[in-house]
């Protein structure tokens, strides 16, 4: 039922009832107050306030984003560490602007000749047929006046071939309005997911690129085409609208929003339904309680609005960092989700519901203090096997604990400078690290996700708070060893050594650690990529982005853009600005 119908319906209900509702509804205000732990004041060591204002905390894989600013003018290509980005040929197809439209990197192409649309049907239906009869179905072959052809998309010129970047569908002859939407998303969302993610972030600089393939797939594709969720060359809308559509990305270890949501009663109600044009009429645009349940589509792009981080309470590091969505100054946003659950929920189940999520993550984040805590004690005490020092170094050349969250966790037994931080590794650390990091990364990102999407189920057994149990049992277990060896040696005289094998072997020397001290001595990938880089943060709420700046503040960092030349190639450059 729409929202107008309900409100012209109570209406006629009449203003007594409607006294009685009110009252409920300050009755059910109070039910839903937020019980509080201290969660990420406490597991991070931010200082000043605890977590339950609901005010971000910064950290996760964020420190490793500096990239040019969109809207400087400059192109997000290439971004502070391109020097050390590692491509396939492949990527051409996932980031053409920057690797197939420009003359200097376009492949070479045996076709050579100047064609008319017609001319590109009649040799492609024998060279792609399979391209060729997409096209025709789609609705840029019935384009008025003109089709939107083959040559539109690709032009004419056969040496000189273009594919089509969001941009390029983006202009203001075609699809100005979603473009723009899409790029209304702050960090996080798909408007920034390929230059950050892909250029900027540690992983994809540090590895081999055969390695990364992965994150190249799912990162570029929102920005840089339209045509993930589009499927080219159709471009059916009515195929965008699917929730398998979103299934691609959002799916595996740290972001399993596709299984949460296929497990809960909401997947299970489209699987079912799906396939029935009474419940789901996916011809129709997206419009409220027009579905019998609700897609991703119908939830994150409410309306057919392209900035799917529109509903989102905050940036949040993947679940990772946000402890209190339900906190007093995020009710803005809790209620507008509330208003999109109550097109089929009452409000106070949707609300209680959501209540739910945020004391999951809350007892997620406890548990993982404590098991990042064991970890970090081991390093302090220098019982951790093998030390930071102790490895080959790490994507920067130096050697960095791999769960050093920059200036929260200046010992020096951690390594690095002042406020520089360390690199969740997947490889080559203590398998006590990698614990800490799959139990944060993967089990409460999962929490999260789960009890977002209503698989309250999955969110508490197996991959859930159970699973993040194992973590802490395990973790707990090799602490206890690795000191109890520690001693034994101790008494018996025995100093110990590192195995080799953590600071060289066939793997290890593929790394860009490895390369900076072999090729540069004395330097760090920050004096040989020293342009200035910051986080864009145009979206970020406001609250937000006074409440960083004003703890970077605090920590005594430098801010803003000219801090970073010299030699201070630290977090300094996190510094966040709104510009608008
Ligand atoms: C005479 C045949 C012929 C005509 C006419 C022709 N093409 Fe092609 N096209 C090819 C062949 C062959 C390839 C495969 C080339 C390759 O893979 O190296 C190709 C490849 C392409 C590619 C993919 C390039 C890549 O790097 O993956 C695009 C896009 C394309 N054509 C668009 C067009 C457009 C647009 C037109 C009309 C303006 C057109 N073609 C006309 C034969 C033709
Ligand atoms: C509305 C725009 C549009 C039209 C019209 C269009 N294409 Fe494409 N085409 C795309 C997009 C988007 C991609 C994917 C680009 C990328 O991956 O970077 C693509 C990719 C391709 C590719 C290379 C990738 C692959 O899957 O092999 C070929 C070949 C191609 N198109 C041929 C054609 C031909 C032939 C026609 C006409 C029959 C055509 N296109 C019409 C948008 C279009
Ligand atoms: C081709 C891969 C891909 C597809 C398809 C895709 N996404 Fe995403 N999405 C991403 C990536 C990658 C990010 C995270 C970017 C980052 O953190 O830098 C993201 C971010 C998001 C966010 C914001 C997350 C945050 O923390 O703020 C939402 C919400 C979202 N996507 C929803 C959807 C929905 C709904 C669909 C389907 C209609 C969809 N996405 C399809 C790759 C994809
Ligand atoms: C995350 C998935 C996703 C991405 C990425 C995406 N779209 Fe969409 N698009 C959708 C969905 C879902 C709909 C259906 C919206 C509706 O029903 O109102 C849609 C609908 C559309 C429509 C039809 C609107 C209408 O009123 O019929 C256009 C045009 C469009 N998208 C263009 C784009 C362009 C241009 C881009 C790239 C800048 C893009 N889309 C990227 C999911 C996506
Ligand atoms: C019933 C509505 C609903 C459906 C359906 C739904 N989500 Fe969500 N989603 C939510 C809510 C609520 C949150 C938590 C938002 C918050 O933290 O404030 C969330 C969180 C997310 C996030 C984290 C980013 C953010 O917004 O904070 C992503 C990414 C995401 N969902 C993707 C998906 C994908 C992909 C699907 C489909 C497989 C899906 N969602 C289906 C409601 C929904
Ligand atoms: C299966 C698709 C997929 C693959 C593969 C993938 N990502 Fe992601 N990534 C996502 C999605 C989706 C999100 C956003 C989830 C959310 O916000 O809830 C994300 C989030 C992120 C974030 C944001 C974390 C933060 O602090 O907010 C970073 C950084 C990132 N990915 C980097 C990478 C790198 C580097 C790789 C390769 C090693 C990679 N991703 C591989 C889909 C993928
Ligand atoms: C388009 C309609 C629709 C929307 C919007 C919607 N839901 Fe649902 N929801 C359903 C249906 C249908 C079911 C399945 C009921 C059943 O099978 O008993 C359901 C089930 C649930 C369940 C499981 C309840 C149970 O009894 O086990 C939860 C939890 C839930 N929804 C939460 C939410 C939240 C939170 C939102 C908003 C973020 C939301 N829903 C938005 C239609 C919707």
């Amino acid at each position: 039922m729409h929202k107008f119908l309900r409100v012209t319906l109570a209406s006629v209900i009449g203003f007594g009832a409607m006294g009685v509702a009110a009252n409920l509804m300050t009755k059910e205000a109070k039910a839903v107050e937020i019980i509080t732990h201290w969660v990420p004041h406490e597991v991070y060591g931010q200082i000043g306030e605890p977590d339950n204002n609901g005010k971000v905390f910064f950290s996760g894989l964020g420190a490793k984003y500096m990239g040019y600013p969109k809207d400087s003018g400059a192109p997000p290509y290439p971004g502070k560490y391109s020097k050390f980005w590692k491509t396939l040929p492949a990527y051409r197809y996932y980031i053409p602007d920057y690797m197939y439209n420009r003359d200097e990197v376009r492949p070479s192409n045996p076709i050579k000749g100047t064609f008319q649309l017609e001319q590109c049907i009649a040799c492609h239906s024998v060279m792609t047929p399979g391209i060729v009869r997409d096209y025709k179905k789609s609705a840029h072959s019935r384009a008025e006046p003109s089709p939107t052809g083959c040559d539109t998309c690709h032009g004419n010129n056969h040496q000189k071939l273009t594919m089509p970047s969001s941009k390029a569908c983006g202009t203001s002859e075609c699809h100005e309005t979603q473009y723009s939407e899409q790029g209304q998303g702050g960090i996080g969302s798909h408007a920034s997911c390929s230059s950050f993610a892909q250029v900027e972030c540690a992983w994809s600089i540090e590895r081999p690129p055969g390695d990364t393939a992965g994150c190249t797939f799912c990162h570029t594709s929102p920005e840089e085409r339209c045509s993930t969720c589009h499927q080219r060359h159709q471009f059916d809308p009515k195929v965008a609208r699917k929730s398998e559509q979103c299934k691609t990305c959002h799916w595996g270890k740290d972001h399993r929003d596709w299984e949460a949501y296929d497990i809960g009663l909401h997947g299970t109600v489209y699987q079912v339904n799906k396939w029935d044009p009474k419940q789901f009429d996916w011809d129709k645009k997206l419009a409220d309680a027009d579905y019998v349940g609700p897609t991703c589509q119908y939830c994150h792009m409410r309306g057919g609005h392209h900035n799917v981080q529109r509903f989102s309470t905050v940036y949040a590091s993947m679940g990772m960092s946000m402890a209190d969505r339900g906190a007093p100054i995020w009710k803005e946003k809790r209620d507008r989700w509330a208003s999109v659950c109550d097109d089929c929920h009452s409000p106070r189940f949707a609300k209680e519901n959501l209540q739910a999520m945020d004391e999951s993550v809350k007892d997620a984040g406890l548990k993982y203090r404590e098991t990042f805590k064991i970890a970090a004690d081991l390093v302090k005490d220098g019982v951790a096997d093998p030390m930071p020092k102790d490895l080959c170094p790490d994507w920067s050349g130096q050697h960095i604990w791999s769960l050093k969250i920059g200036a929260y966790h200046d010992d020096p037994a951690f390594g690095g400078k002042a406020g520089e931080s360390g690199e969740f590794r997947m490889s080559n650390c203590t398998d006590i690290e990698r614990l800490c990091f799959e139990s944060v990364g993967y089990f409460q990102t999962y929490i999260y996700k789960g009890m977002a999407h209503g698989s309250w189920n999955d969110a508490t057994y197996s991959d859930g708070s159970f699973g993040m149990d194992r973590w802490l049992v395990n973790v707990k277990q090799d602490a206890s060893q690795a000191r109890r060896l520690a001693a034994l040696e101790k008494k018996v005289g025995i100093t110990w050594v590192p195995e080799s094998f953590w600071k060289t072997g066939e793997w290890l020397d593929q790394l860009t650690g490895p390369y900076i001290v072999k090729n540069h001595p004395g330097k760090t990938i920050f004096d040989l990529c020293p342009d200035p880089g910051w986080l864009d943060t145009h979206h970020a709420p406001a609250e937000e982005v006074e409440y960083i700046n004003r703890k970077i503040k605090e920590l005594g960092w430098a801010t803003g853009h000219d801090a970073h030349h010299g030699d201070t190639h630290d977090e300094a450059s996190r510094s966040m600005g709104k510009t608008h």
